[in-house]
């Protein structure tokens, strides 16, 4: 095994190999009375999507449903949704952004056209869920919104009209046919997206095109003063800096960030992914390993962003990451809906170490998806409903929403072999917005336990009160039988005496 130091602000990491026997030895120091940049809030987003019972059964059943709603939304579902405190939701898509067409979406329900949803499953989309139940569930929830625009198969003045019909204060036209539609004042729109995935679904373009698409559509887009969206330019995948390289080049206005997609497939396999239960050990290591380049993905892209925007403008947005499986055998493969277990509240708690680090640039991130699909925080089955691990995860980390960062080193053994390492233990460390000292612990060995040191100047602590997750399976997940199987429960340590259980998380505060 070989000892790792990594240092919040300053990436820098020091590797020298030794031996050592387990528990992993982890030590942490810093100087709590530093200060990093603040953890957006818009870091905790979620995505929607039209794809498989992400919104319709997942969200919105209609009014006319048997499973208890309001106005067609799912009580259950929005009562554990406001709890999580989601602070911004993507929609319509993903892909099918780049085929909605939004006129299609307002009006009376039973006169909206049906259409077929050719990305996901070929089913029928019957527009039910449009631009007024998007901003319900929105306001509902207390959430911004980050609406994706269609750019692949609309138009410029397509686009420029739904902005203007959700945003105008004006005797226009299209801000009346809001108005008729129900809507008296103007929706507020944090981010629009301009395009999604145009290197793939979103149009096979080049960035170069794309790029100039981009200046054509963001030069129409208005919005009365103080309404204006950040705007979001569609960037690569992956290990890609291209798309980074060219946007942050050629495009001088009118970009508050660039989006950038990875998904963690335990195989790194898009024809064999691995399944969401039930896998060897292997791919525990394989995942880990997989989810932890996010790290290096983002560091090579705000490489390129320091060059290029050396004044900081520029967000990163990861705006779709999460884990990604085969799918269920007997289910619509089209539908992505996979079951999810505490190796997903690991892999989420990672990501989220990572994104704390690079706060600076990384101020908006949108999981994959909110209900239903890939990596969801709720599973639905008609009227039953379950809380996955992720969304669990997601509710520990609350207290880090717009908390400011504090600077550690920390220095820990590594969890794998050879070409296969990670750091055993990834953390957190911050000043929430209720003024408390928050650390959170991830340790991503599933066998061995971790020995945490902590050196901590300028504020006196000598506890850590607040809650882990963690259990005996690698693959322990709810399920409608047992929804409660796997949940946090309370977390109390000494300073002096703190240890991280092997697979688990810690999100607690120092006192
Ligand atoms: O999240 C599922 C799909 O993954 C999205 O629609 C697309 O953008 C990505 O390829």
């Amino acid at each position: 095994m070989r000892r790792v130091l990594f240092s919040l602000l300053a990436t820098t990491v020091l590797a020298s190999p030794s031996l050592l026997a387990a528990p992993h030895q982890v030590k942490i120091d810093a100087d709590l009375t530093q200060q990093g940049p603040v953890i957006n809030k818009d870091i905790y987003g979620q995505f929607a999507e039209h794809l498989g019972h992400g919104i319709y059964e997942g969200i919105w059943v209609g009014e006319d449903s048997g499973i208890p709603n309001t106005n067609g939304f799912r009580n259950d579902v929005i009562a554990a949704l406001k709890d999580l405190q989601v602070p911004l939701i993507r929609w319509p898509g993903g892909c099918f952004a780049d085929e909605y067409h939004w006129r299609e979406g307002i009006g009376p329900k039973d006169q909206r056209p049906v259409k077929v949803n050719t990305h996901w499953g070929g089913v029928e989309e019957t527009n039910a869920f449009g631009t007024h139940e998007f901003f319900q569930l929105t306001e509902m929830l207390g959430a911004d919104a980050y609406i994706n625009g269609n750019l692949g198969s609309g138009t410029v003045q397509e686009m420029a009209e739904w902005l203007e019909y959700m945003t105008s204060d004006k005797n226009s036209t299209l801000a009346n046919e809001r108005r008729a539609n129900g809507r008296e004042a103007p929706y507020k729109i944090a981010y629009f997206g301009i395009g999604n995935e145009s290197w793939g679904c979103g149009g096979h373009m080049r960035p170069e095109y794309y790029t100039d698409l981009y200046r054509q559509y963001a030069t129409f887009l208005k919005a009365p003063r103080g309404l204006r969206p950040k705007f979001v330019a569609s960037g690569g995948q992956q290990d890609q800096t291209e798309w980074t390289e060219v946007l942050s080049t050629n495009i001088k206005r009118d970009m508050a960030g660039i989006s950038h997609h990875y998904y963690t497939l335990p195989k790194g396999d898009w024809q064999n992914k691995g399944d969401a239960l039930g896998f060897p050990k292997a791919e525990w290591l394989s995942t880990m390993v997989r989810t932890y380049k996010m790290d290096a993905f983002i560091q090579a892209n705000v490489a390129v962003l320091d060059k290029n925007d050396p004044k900081g403008k520029l967000g990163f947005y990861l705006d779709e990451w999460g884990t990604w499986y085969d799918p269920e055998p007997g289910r619509e493969p089209g539908f992505l809906y996979q079951q999810n277990s505490l190796r997903d509240a690991v892999v989420a708690a990672v990501n989220f170490n990572i994104f704390h680090h690079y706060a600076q640039r990384v101020q908006m991130t949108n999981i994959a998806q909110m209900v239903n699909v890939l990596q969801a925080m709720i599973l639905t089955d008609k009227e039953k409903m379950l809380l996955t691990p992720t969304y669990h995860v997601y509710h520990m980390y609350k207290v880090f929403q717009d908390a400011t960062s504090i600077p550690f080193n920390i220095s820990t053994d590594n969890y794998g072999e050879g070409d296969e390492q990670v750091p055993a233990v990834t953390a957190s460390l911050a000043k929430g917005k209720d003024g408390k000292l928050y650390l959170a612990l991830v340790n991503l060995d599933p066998d061995e336990a971790a020995s945490i040191s902590l050196s901590l100047k300028g504020f006196k602590v000598s506890a850590l009160s607040g809650q882990i997750l963690t259990a005996e399976q690698m693959d322990s997940h709810n399920t409608f039988a047992k929804p409660n199987q796997l949940k946090p429960k309370a977390f109390n340590a000494k300073l002096s005496a703190l240890r991280l259980p092997a697979k688990a998380i810690v999100v607690a505060e120092l006192k």
